[in-house]
């Protein structure tokens, strides 16, 4: 991943965190997904009255991108308006780590700044498929 890369997965994460619904906690994810072909894919937190029901940005990102057909990724982004930088959620990196492998994790917040991982060092002994 260049810089420039980056850089434009933060700001197609930034522009669908615009699109969060989140009433509840108001708190406003974005996230952006960047395939093995260069494609992005975006997402939003959507909340429900249940609070149970509500799904993160990051899986909504990694759903559109799965329905699509695209089966690889190298980076995600994950933007808010925190001035701690917001990691992805036990289960987001479960599913990260199931359809994206060790790929880059951005996060970013709209004051511009910017940290990188990777998912291993996030989710370090996970569930996979070598044990089934
Ligand atoms: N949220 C995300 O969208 N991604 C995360 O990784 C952390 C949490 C959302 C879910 C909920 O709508 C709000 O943030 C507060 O938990």
């Amino acid at each position: 991943m260049t810089d420039q890369e980056r850089a434009t997965l933060i700001a197609a994460a930034t522009a669908a965190r615009e699109h969060a619904h989140a009433p509840y906690s108001k708190f406003r994810v974005g996230a952006a997904l960047r395939t093995a072909s260069g494609r992005i894919f975006t997402g939003c937190n959507v909340e429900n009255a249940t609070l149970g029901l509500t799904i993160c940005a990051e899986r909504v990102a990694v759903f559109k991108a799965l329905s699509e057909g695209e089966r690889s990724f190298n980076a995600v982004a994950v933007v808010t308006d925190a001035d701690v930088l917001t990691p992805p959620c036990g289960a987001c990196r479960q599913i990260l780590w199931e359809f994206c492998g060790d790929a880059e994790v951005i996060l970013a917040n709209l004051k511009g700044q910017v940290a990188l991982h990777r998912i291993s060092a996030l989710f370090p002994k996970p569930f996979d498929r070598s044990f089934l």
